[in-house]
């Protein structure tokens, strides 16, 4: 099948055009950690303050994908692959053309987050956003923990699911010693070191 397959690019308007028209460098900013981790909370701040200063952002959340593109896919190791090989290919894609691409996903094993790091190339950026299992558990902003505790998910992130601790990210943000704000700023200026 693939054989008959041909891509080209050539003649599509390029990467450094739309960078050019937008004003900014494509970037992917991959967030990951365990659910309620502040993941989502911090990125759409992110999001939120680039915006105000005129950047193009594209979000790709995790609960998101799986309501659309994602649809279908579960818990187990193969699916979770699959929803981030997708999201690299989509975060690929898209910084291709200029946006500053914010993922968020749980990305729970160092394999996947050595995947996603191949399909993007060289504008990955990993963020780890750290937050023990009791703190989570305590926070419980969806209600999943106590579902959890109650036995009705199977294979939940860090209790039946493993979740790997990253082991070279380029950025970790502690929710357990930093607010939300201090954590805003912290990714913030690590943007303005990566970025424009
Ligand atoms: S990943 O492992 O494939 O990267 P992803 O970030 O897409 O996970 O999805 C995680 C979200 O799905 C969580 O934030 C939570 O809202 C929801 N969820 C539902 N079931 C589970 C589960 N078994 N483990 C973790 N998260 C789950």
């Amino acid at each position: 099948m693939s054989e008959n397959i041909h891509p080209e690019f050539s003649r599509q308007v390029s990467g450094e055009e739309k960078e050019r028209l937008l004003g900014q460098r494509g970037q992917v900013i991959w967030f990951c950690g365990i659910s309620g981790s502040g993941k989502s909370t911090i990125a759409n701040a992110l999001e939120r303050k680039l915006h105000a200063e005129g950047r193009y952002v594209v979000m790709l959340d995790g609960d998101n994908l799986r309501s659309g593109l994602n649809a279908g896919l579960g818990f187990s190791d193969e699916d979770r692959e699959e929803n981030i090989r997708r999201a690299s290919e989509l975060a690929k894609l898209l910084s291709n053309n200029g946006a500053i691409v914010l993922v968020t996903l749980i990305t729970p094993l160092e394999k996947f987050r050595r995947q996603a790091r191949g399909v993007v190339g060289e504008r990955y950026r990993e963020v780890y956003v750290k937050a023990s299992f009791d703190e989570c558990k305590r926070r419980d902003v969806k209600g999943l923990y106590a579902k959890q505790a109650a036995g009705k998910i199977k294979h939940f992130t860090g209790a039946g699911s493993q979740f790997e601790e990253p082991q070279n990210p380029d950025l970790v943000l502690d929710t357990e010693r930093l607010s939300i704000d201090e954590s805003v700023q912290k990714i913030y200026k690590f943007y303005q070191e990566i970025g424009i």
